[in-house]
């Protein structure tokens, strides 16, 4: 059967993710998190002390860098690991959120993982969600997507996930952080975040979540061909 590439892409916390992985389990496609890869970049910084206005350091810093995704056998689902060690849950914490966006605007590191990015989705058959992957890294994929949704009801579903997973964070603490990274990511100057050309935009504020994932899947059995 024909196998593609589907590329999700929008603002920070309307649940890009959550929706990528369930299109993938759906087609039994390979969800890839690409700002899981941003976000264990950002800790190898935090953790090897690397100055992010050094571009030999940064450099340095990258080399000594392994990324890799392996799938949790019990969850079905990929995890992060960097260096070897999982990361999936320290990724996700406050102290990294509040310093992605700086390290996603460096130009060595943005090489770096789109070329990575290129390698995993070489043979398609994946579902990557981001910034930039209709726009830069896949501007070819068969299906794009770009997901919005309005400032608060983000900020409230990411205080619950957060939450889930023990953290509580205050709601304000959270809109600033979203809307922070929402003006870093769309006025950057490499890759900024923007609606690609070809692009189908879904609005997920007052959709069902079951609703939203199936919109997609349609799209995608249209373009797969099978239905
Ligand atoms: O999807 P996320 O919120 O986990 O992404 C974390 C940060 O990574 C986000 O603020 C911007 C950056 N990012 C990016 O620049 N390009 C991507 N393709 C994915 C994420």
């Amino acid at each position: 059967m024909k196998k593609i590439v589907i590329a999700i892409d929008g603002y920070s916390g309307c649940g890009k993710s959550t929706t990528a992985k369930a299109v993938a389990k759906a087609l039994n496609y390979t969800y890839i998190d690409s700002g899981a890869m941003y976000r264990a970049t950002t800790l190898h910084f935090i953790n090897s002390l690397t100055n992010i206005t050094n571009p030999r350091e940064i450099t340095k810093s990258l080399d000594a860098m392994k990324i890799e995704f392996h799938k949790n056998e019990v969850t079905g689902f990929q995890e992060t690991f960097l260096n070897g060690l999982n990361v999936e849950k320290t990724i996700r914490q406050m102290e990294v959120s509040e310093r992605v966006s700086d390290v996603s605007k460096i130009k060595e590191v943005r090489t770096a993982l789109v070329a990575q990015q290129h390698r995993l989705g070489k043979y398609k058959g994946v579902v990557m969600d981001g910034r930039d992957i209709g726009t830069v890294v896949f501007p070819d994929a068969e299906l794009k997507i770009f997901m919005t949704a309005d400032l608060t009801i983000r900020a409230e579903r990411r205080q619950q996930e957060l939450l889930e997973k023990g953290d509580l964070v205050e709601l304000d603490k959270i809109i600033q952080n979203l809307a922070e990274r929402d003006r870093i990511d769309s006025s950057r100057e490499i890759s900024p975040l923007k609606k690609a050309d070809g692009a189908i935009e879904i609005n997920t504020s007052y959709l069902d979540f079951e609703d939203q994932v199936n919109n997609i899947l349609e799209l995608a059995h249209r373009q797969i061909g099978d239905k």
